[in-house]
């Protein structure tokens, strides 16, 4: 089942011309695949190939298998996405690099853990867990936020995350 907060946040654009959306950290295809059917050409990168091949070969969707965590640049396109989803993923290292893939006025979705999902389940390591407020602190200079959301939902299960929107600025 796709996340319906994302969902939701893509719906509320009303997009009516064919867009860029970048899947990171994609994992078995459960967001994109589905967006890759309402005429959205998809970016999916995760370093789990086995992962990407059950959606490879469907259009409107290319994959790309990386690791995203080395010193290795990624490889993708600066300025290239309207639309970057991120869900169930954090390496806080390179957060920021998100930003220089967006088109101007272009959307980040982000939602993942937050601190007090330990007590329900995992993700308990602190490094997959976002700290108070980390998701506006992390963006909030150089893209506007337009929603934020930290605290418990029911997502299968009470689970505790964040979840922000954010636009790129424009030139004007
Ligand atoms: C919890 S899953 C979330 C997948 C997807 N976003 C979703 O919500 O269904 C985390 C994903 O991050 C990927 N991942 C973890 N470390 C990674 C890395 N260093 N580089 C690329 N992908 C990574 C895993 O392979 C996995 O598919």
């Amino acid at each position: 089942m796709h996340s319906e907060w994302i969902f939701n946040q893509i719906e509320s654009l009303k997009i009516t011309k064919k867009i860029n959306l970048l899947d990171f950290a994609s994992g078995s295809g459960r967001n994109c695949v589905p967006l890759s059917k309402r005429n959205i050409l998809v970016t999916a990168i995760d370093k789990d190939q086995e992962k990407l091949n059950k959606y490879k070969n469907l259009n409107n969707i290319n994959t790309i298998c990386f690791d995203l965590e080395t010193k290795e640049k990624w490889p993708l396109v600066e300025k290239y996405f309207d639309i970057i989803i991120v869900v169930n993923y954090l390496y806080r290292p390179k957060i920021k690099n998100l930003i220089s893939l967006l088109k101007e006025d272009g959307f980040l979705f982000y939602e993942t853990f937050s601190v007090g999902n330990e007590k329900y389940g995992s993700p308990q390591n602190p490094n997959f867990l976002l700290k108070n407020r980390e998701l506006l602190d992390i963006f909030n200079k150089e893209l506007i936020p337009l929603s934020f959301y930290d605290g418990k939902i029911i997502d299968k299960k009470i689970c505790v995350k964040q979840r922000g929107s954010f636009k790129k600025k424009g030139v004007f």
